[in-house]
């Protein structure tokens, strides 16, 4: 059941959610729009941002939390600066995805669903990536990697945290 009364929990700083709302004139019709910015400014939807864009529109923050829960392209937990989504779709499941997805936890230290202590990765299971000619198939940010290999996994996860590198 969605709260009615979104509690404040870590400090948050609202600068960046101020400026997006700013930006729509904090225009509640605008809701969806200001929440895709924010979401893009934090990585995720704080729930102490949306408490504050709730105060800023003058709605209510159970109606902002409905919203925000109704999409799925919206996260509400913390979410690494990189997004892997594996497969586990029939065609990727029976071209081992199973295993592959094993390797990722494995490597990453993490189960799907979670995000790795140093925040670089996400991982997440979806039902199908739309490539089931590729199966198996993960998706980093938008770039698939299709006929998925254990070593194609090492070299993928090698060149994304290379990319957070200080002399990348
Ligand atoms: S089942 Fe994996 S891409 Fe479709």
């Amino acid at each position: 059941m969605a709260p009615t009364n979104l509690q404040t929990q870590a400090p948050v700083d609202l600068a960046a959610a101020d400026a997006v709302i700013d930006s729509y004139q904090a225009d509640k019709s605008w809701l969806v729009m200001i929440l895709q910015d924010i979401q893009e400014a934090y990585n995720y939807l704080p729930q102490p941002v949306l408490e504050h864009v709730a105060v800023r529109l003058a709605l209510t923050p159970s109606h902002v939390y409905r919203v925000a829960t109704f999409y799925a392209s919206f996260s509400l937990t913390r979410r690494g600066r990189h997004l892997i989504l594996i497969c586990d779709g029939t065609a990727c499941h029976l071209r081992g995805a199973e295993n592959l997805q094993e390797e990722l936890t494995r490597r990453l230290g993490v189960a799907p669903g979670q995000t790795t202590a140093d925040g670089l990765f996400t991982l997440e299971t979806v039902a199908c990536l739309g490539a089931c000619a590729l199966a198996p198939v993960m998706m980093i940010d938008g770039t698939y990697f299709g006929k998925l290999t254990s070593e194609k996994i090492v070299a993928a996860l090698e060149r994304f945290a290379a990319k957070e590198a200080p002399d990348a």
